[in-house]
This record gives structure tokens, C-alpha cells and sequence, in this order.
């Protein structure tokens, strides 16, 4: 048996008319860019998170830039955010200028520490990126307890979280919807994702809208009307298209990814070599991914490579030690939660699609690994 670590051809094979219908109505009415799909789209979005305002681009990495830009992560202003990402939620402060400034993480839940978060901050802070990663989102209520004893701003980096809830003041909220700007990234592999890149802003501030939405076009307001300078960075009516179609199922696929996660759970629970993810209460748990934390991790990967199962490592290096980031001064050891992590999650297969006897394959395979 061969286990794919994901695949998107068994998704469009079940609702193949669906999503041949949205690409060639996409085609056939000839408006490309920034299509009737797109704000259609937009407005799918508001209503599934609850968001005011949706605006789509061109990738969850744009998307943070911009978001970056407006609320002038730049001039060195020190940006805190945790060294457990991908490198994205990171660049987009270093590429405009600011500082980041990193901290270590829960090693239960993998989000950012916030105790740490706190004695990094600085007078010359600006704000926090938190980000929500692979299962659940960052405690949204410590953040916003800094956020507000400090004036920091919160751009909440949900490229990965669309779908999670977190309760927030006695309320279950969307990710992206606490601070004052949130993003999805729809890449292909993520809970709601698309048949190429693309990305989405969402906030509930009508001002910060209206800057994101001109953003997007070059900074105008009217065509040709430059009051910023901007970026070219639009959801493409194709992807909205195919998006239309996947949200319209979200909620079978996230319950399907549940189940899957129960039962990488059930399979894998009496196995002392294995730590399994932990969901802290108050939130409502999306698998982006399942990642085990295991011993000899590099042989198992290797071990379940060899039997055609399909794995990835998130992420195999901590953002200080990436060679771009020498310049910020850490060195190793400085985040030892996260490196012990970088040296031992290990994602195993999951998209909704995904058979149990394909899962009892990965869990039996593992089990004989260590025997
Ligand atoms: C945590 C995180 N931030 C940002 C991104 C960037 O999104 P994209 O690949 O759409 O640019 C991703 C996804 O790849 C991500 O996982």
C-alpha cells in the first residue's frame, strides 16, 4: 500500500462537475482579474468566520506583507513572534525593515510562549504576530492582554487555521478575527486550499480594510490614483473560483480530518516512544496536520518513507538559525523548546480524503518501527 502524505486528485474526483462548472464559468466570462468570483468569494468568507471585511490576494505571504506594511512593521520596530513558524510569518517583518523579535514556544501545543513573549518586549515594540499552528490557534487571550497593556498591535498569522475557533471573552472567534488584522494562505495542502497560491486578509476595522483593498492594486483608490505605494497582488478569479467549490464542502472536510486525527490518536496512544499533539481547552481543534513528536525521528521518517508512506518535517529549522537571520544575533540554544521540536515533530498523512485503513497502515508501520 502506498500512503500519500497528500493528495488533492482524490477531492476533485468526488466533485469533479462542481469544480469544472466554477473554472469554466471563470474562463468563459473573461474577467481574469479581480472577477466576480473574487468578491463572491470574499463574501462567502465573512459569512463562514464571521469577518467584516475579506480581502483576497495573491498568497497568505503577500498577505502578511501588506498587513506587515500597514500597520508599519518597519524602521526597526521590534515585532514579537514566535521562532517556530514558517519562514514567511517571519520575512515579512525583515523584508520592510522591522526587527523581529523571537520567542520560544509551548512544547504541548507548539505556539508561542507568551510569559517568554513578555520579557522580549521592548519600548521600541510595535507589535505581536502570533501565529496559529497545525491544530490549533495561539492563546488569543494572553496575547491580547499584552496586546492592550503594552498598545501593541496583533496581526494574527492563520495561514494554516482556516476553520479554527478559539474562545476568546466567553465566545468562540474565528482565527484572524482578535487582533487587529488576520490571514489565510489557501496553498494547496492547507484546510481550505486552492489549485495553485493564494491568500486573504481579514479584519473587522473598516479602515484597515480600505488600506488593504487599495494595497492590493498599487495603493489606488480609483484606477490610476495612486495614495500609496502599493503591490500587484490580487486573488486570481480562477483560484476563487475553485475556492467557492471547497468552501461549500469545509465542513465535511474538517470533520473528516478529525476523524482521522481520532484515529492516529487510538492507534498511536500506548506507544512511549511517540508524544501526541495536546489541544489545551477552549479550542476547537482544525488538523492542518498531525505531528507526532518521536524518538529516533529521522530513522522512523526514513523507515516510512521506505514503505511508500508520504511525511514531512514542520519545520526541521528553527527561524534563528536561518542563515538570513544571522544578522538578528541569536545563535544556538537561545530557543530550546523549539530546536528539541525541529529535531523531533514529524507530520503523517492527513487530507480529508484519506482512508482508515490507509491510517491503520502509517500507525502499524510506526508500531513496528520500534519494536
Ligand atoms: C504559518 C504560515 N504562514 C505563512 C504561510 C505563507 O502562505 P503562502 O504559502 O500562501 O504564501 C504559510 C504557508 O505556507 C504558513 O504555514
Amino acid at each position: 500500500m502506498k500512503v500519500p502524505f497528500y493528495d488533492a486528485t482524490r477531492e476533485y474526483k468526488l466533485y469533479k462537475s462542481e469544480f469544472d462548472n466554477a473554472i469554466s464559468n471563470a474562463v468563459s466570462s473573461g474577467a481574469f482579474i479581480l472577477g466576480k468570483q473574487v468578491s463572491e468569494f470574499e463574501e462567502a468568507v465573512c459569512n463562514y468566520t464571521g469577518a467584516k471585511y475579506a480581502v483576497g490576494v495573491a498568497n497568505g505571504s503577500d498577505a502578511l506583507v501588506i498587513a506587515s506594511d500597514i500597520l508599519e512593521y518597519k524602521n526597526n520596530a521590534e515585532i514579537i513572534t514566535p521562532v517556530f513558524t514558517f519562514f514567511a510569518s517571519t520575512s515579512c517583518i525583515a523584508r520592510l525593515g522591522g526587527k523581529p523579535i523571537f520567542c520560544d514556544v509551548d512544547e504541548e501545543t507548539f505556539n508561542i510562549n507568551f510569559t517568554d513573549a513578555e520579557n522580549r518586549i521592548t519600548n521600541k515594540t510595535k507589535g505581536i504576530l502570533p501565529v496559529h499552528l497545525f491544530l490549533q490557534t495561539a492563546d488569543m487571550t494572553s496575547c491580547m492582554e499584552l496586546a492592550k497593556k503594552y498598545n501593541l498591535s496583533v496581526l494574527e498569522d492563520a495561514a494554516e487555521a482556516f476553520g479554527m475557533k478559539t474562545k476568546y471573552n466567553g465566545e468562540y472567534i474565528h482565527a484572524g478575527l482578535i487582533g487587529d488584522f488576520g490571514i489565510f494562505s489557501f496553498f494547496p495542502t492547507k484546510t481550505l486550499g486552492g489549485y495553485g497560491d493564494g491568500g486573504m486578509i481579514i479584519t473587522n476595522n473598516e479602515e484597515l480594510y480600505k488600506k488593504a483593498k487599495s494595497y492590493r492594486v498599487h495603493g489606488a483608490s480609483k484606477k490610476y490614483h495612486h495614495d500609496y505605494i502599493g503591490y500587484n497582488s490580487r486573488l486570481d478569479t480562477l483560484q476563487a473560483a475553485i475556492l467557492q467549490v471547497k468552501l461549500s464542502h469545509i465542513n465535511k472536510s474538517l470533520e473528516l480530518r478529525k476523524k482521522h486525527a481520532a484515529l492516529y490518536r487510538k492507534l498511536l496512544n500506548d506507544l512511549p516512544q511517540i508524544k501526541l499533539p495536546v489541544i489545551k481547552d477552549g479550542n476547537q481543534e482544525v488538523n492542518y496536520v498531525f505531528c507526532i513528536k518521536a524518538e529516533k525521528r529521522d530513522a522512523l521518517e526514513a523507515h516510512l518513507n521506505s514503505r511508500e508512506i508520504g511525511t514531512s518535517i514542520y519545520y526541521p529549522v528553527p527561524l534563528h538559525l536561518q542563515k538570513c537571520f544571522e544578522y538578528l544575533g541569536y545563535k544556538k540554544g537561545d530557543f530550546p523548546v523549539a530546536e528539541k521540536l525541529c529535531e523531533t515533530v514529524l507530520a503523517l498523512p492527513m487530507f480529508p480524503e484519506l482512508k482508515e485503513e490507509e491510517i491503520s497502515f502509517v500507525c502499524e508501520s510506526i508500531k513496528e518501527f520500534y519494536k
